[in-house]
């Protein structure tokens, strides 16, 4: 039998909390450690599943790698495959960052395309053209990529949308070809920038980080290190967003609100009362009062977060007015508008865009979490929920979200988890 959360909702939540070290972050440094054959540890490290899959992917080529907590040690002497299992890459997207360190260390890489959530077309052709453009031949073997190359070569790459994986995989190729590689229209989002910083703590010359344009000087190897993973910001905006739906006061302290200005911004919008309460960068929402309705788009970085579509669509269920929201990053990002109708919500599936009107109570019933935020979606709505919200699909929460129900408990809210009715976390 599958494992559920129950929710009893109509408490607000109030407290703070610490968030994990970034889910996505966190998986870019994994794969930028396959790079150098000294052993990298890497601090502050999310529990969740997805760090699991990535360190199957990573010993399955060669990797030793022992997670202990919140510390995660690899250590890649030698690549003895270049070839992952089609198994292990599917369970996560990320698993394709294997193809750019594989490529610059033995100069074949072969990987099927990869999983993770379904949550539109998800190409690879950024990725595939960076390589070709650093010099690499690419061909496709049964349902495999493989990436061939004697050498790679700095080049000036422009590419057709700024891919964050896109952009961090090519910026691993690029660290160890010869000269320098200009990435033009490349992903800005902290987390790219953040695995730039780590390479460049390895040996690596990269500049322009965190910008649409990053150079990147090859060298010709890169050593070990010892890298702490910044705090998740989708994590945190999942939490103040839980916080202003049950109509709450919730801080999250090492919030980052430099990361998260376009969040920020429309909670200030909303009426939502936001503070920033120490210099180390805590956050915190009130939000005792009625809320309005907002109109925003998702899109790249530094723009509001595709990853915060969702649990934002369900917090504005609770405001007063219609809100919209215009999804301009993926083309399958609104599954989670039907979970949501059924807890009672008027909330339009417009493909693109979603409109919702906003005030009309919700009431518990049995949902599923259908990908990682959508499944953030539902807790929200949950949350706010009259009655018990029974929420089917939690390994999808299990992805992305550590210690959910404690950090939830933690907040005031009556949450459990169930299996086959033992009472897990
Ligand atoms: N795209 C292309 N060509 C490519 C790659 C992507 O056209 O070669 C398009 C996609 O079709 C999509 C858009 O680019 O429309 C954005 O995709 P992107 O490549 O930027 O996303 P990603 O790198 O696959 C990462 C995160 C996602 C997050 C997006 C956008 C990981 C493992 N995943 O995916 O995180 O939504 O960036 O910020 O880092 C999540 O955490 O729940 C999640 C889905």
């Amino acid at each position: 039998m599958d494992e559920y959360l129950l929710v009893n909702g109509g408490h607000p939540l109030k407290g703070e909390l610490m968030v994990s070290g970034s889910k996505n972050g966190g998986l870019y440094t994994i794969a930028a450690a396959l790079l150098t054959p000294d052993p990298v540890v890497i601090h502050n490290i999310p529990e969740i599943a997805d760090v699991s899959e990535m360190a199957a992917v990573c010993r399955s080529i060669g990797s030793h790698v022992e997670i202990d907590g919140n510390t995660l040690q690899i250590h890649t002497p030698s690549i003895l495959s270049n070839s992952p299992p089609t198994d292990l890459v599917t369970a996560l997207r990320a698993s394709f960052l294997v193809m750019g360190p594989l490529l610059a260390r033995t100069g074949e890489a072969i990987c099927a395309s990869p999983g993770g959530d379904v949550i539109g077309m998800r190409p690879l052709d950024v990725h595939l053209a960076g390589f070709r453009a650093l010099g690499a031949e690419i061909t496709q073997e049964e349902s495999s990529w493989v990436a061939k190359a004697k050498s790679l070569k700095g080049n000036r790459i422009f590419l057709d949308y700024p891919s964050v994986l896109g952009t961090v995989n090519v910026m691993f190729a690029a660290t160890l070809a010869d000269g320098t590689t200009t990435i033009i229209n490349a992903a800005a989002e902290p987390e790219v920038a953040m695995v730039a910083e780590m390479l460049n703590q390895m040996g690596a010359n990269i500049n322009g980080h965190g910008s649409s344009l990053i150079n990147i000087t090859g060298v010709k190897e890169l050593h070990g290190v010892e890298f702490e993973v910044k705090p998740d910001r989708i994590e945190t905006g999942t939490y103040l967003l839980a916080g202003v739906a049950t109509r709450g006061d919730v801080s999250v302290i090492n919030g980052q609100p430099n990361e998260l200005d376009s969040l920020l911004s429309k909670l200030d919008e909303m009426g939502v009362k936001v503070e920033i309460f120490s210099s180390k960068g805590g956050i915190k929402v009130s939000a005792q009062n009625a809320f309005q309705g907002v109109a925003l788009q998702a899109v790249p970085y530094p723009g509001f977060p595709t990853d915060l579509h969702a649990p934002m669509a369900a917090t504005l269920t609770q405001a007063i007015g219609v809100s919209t929201i215009h999804e301009r990053v993926f083309d399958n990002r609104t599954a989670y508008v039907s979970q949501l109708r059924q807890l009672g919500a008027k909330i339009i599936d417009g493909g693109q865009t979603v409109i919702i009107d906003g005030g009309v109570p919700l009431t518990g019933t049995t949902v599923r979490a259908l990908d990682i935020r959508a499944g953030a979606s539902v807790v929200i709505g949950g949350l706010a929920a009259t009655g018990t919200t029974k929420i089917l699909g939690i390994e999808h929460l299990d992805r992305g979200y550590a210690h959910l129900t404690k950090r939830l408990v933690d907040l005031g809210a009556d949450v459990k988890r169930y299996k086959e009715n033992i009472t897990k976390d």
